[in-house]
């Protein structure tokens, strides 16, 4: 089913989404749903507080299949990082450059409950992540950006 993708001045993508205790059949819903929103809008990315729903879910598929997270969270990360173009679903019609860690290290809950252990990312991938987990915190690329611009982004996470 698709979703409704809530915009820029929704209070809910401003909102700390909660935790995931258990993973219901809602939740393992709920990600399926956001997964076929993601795609039908071909973006690469997307957090629940998105589709109206502050818990701690996202989704994404950089090109190298479909990534389910419950729970994630940035557990180490390289000094290094990079700059580079973002725009967000949420927030149609504009890109930002937006820096990130390029190398990170990411647990959480997988769709089959168990603990992901570690995902080491870097480069896009790293790059969705970090904008998908700030989502979970009410953040928005568009608080970190410079040099927004409008335009139709490519890659819109
Ligand atoms: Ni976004």
């Amino acid at each position: 089913m698709i979703l409704k993708v809530r915009k820029h001045g929704d209070p809910v993508l401003r909102v700390r989404a909660l935790p995931v205790k258990k993973i219901t059949k809602e939740m393992l819903t709920l990600a399926d749903n956001m997964l076929e929103t993601m795609y039908a809008v071909d973006g690469v990315g997307l957090a629940a507080n998105q589709v109206g729903i502050p818990v701690q879910v996202v989704v994404i598929d950089v090109g190298e299949g479909p990534i389910i997270l419950f729970n994630p969270r940035i557990v180490h990360h390289d000094d290094e990082e990079t700059v580079g173009r973002e725009g967000c679903l949420s927030v149609p019609g504009l890109t930002g450059e937006v820096a990130r860690w390029e190398r990170i290290t990411v647990e959480g809950m997988t769709d089959n409950g168990l603990s992901y252990g570690k995902l080491e990312a870097e480069g896009l991938l790293a790059r969705a992540l970090q904008h998908e987990i700030d989502h979970l915190g009410g953040i928005l690329f568009i608080d970190k950006a410079t040099n927004i611009t409008k335009e139709q982004a490519e890659d819109e996470v």
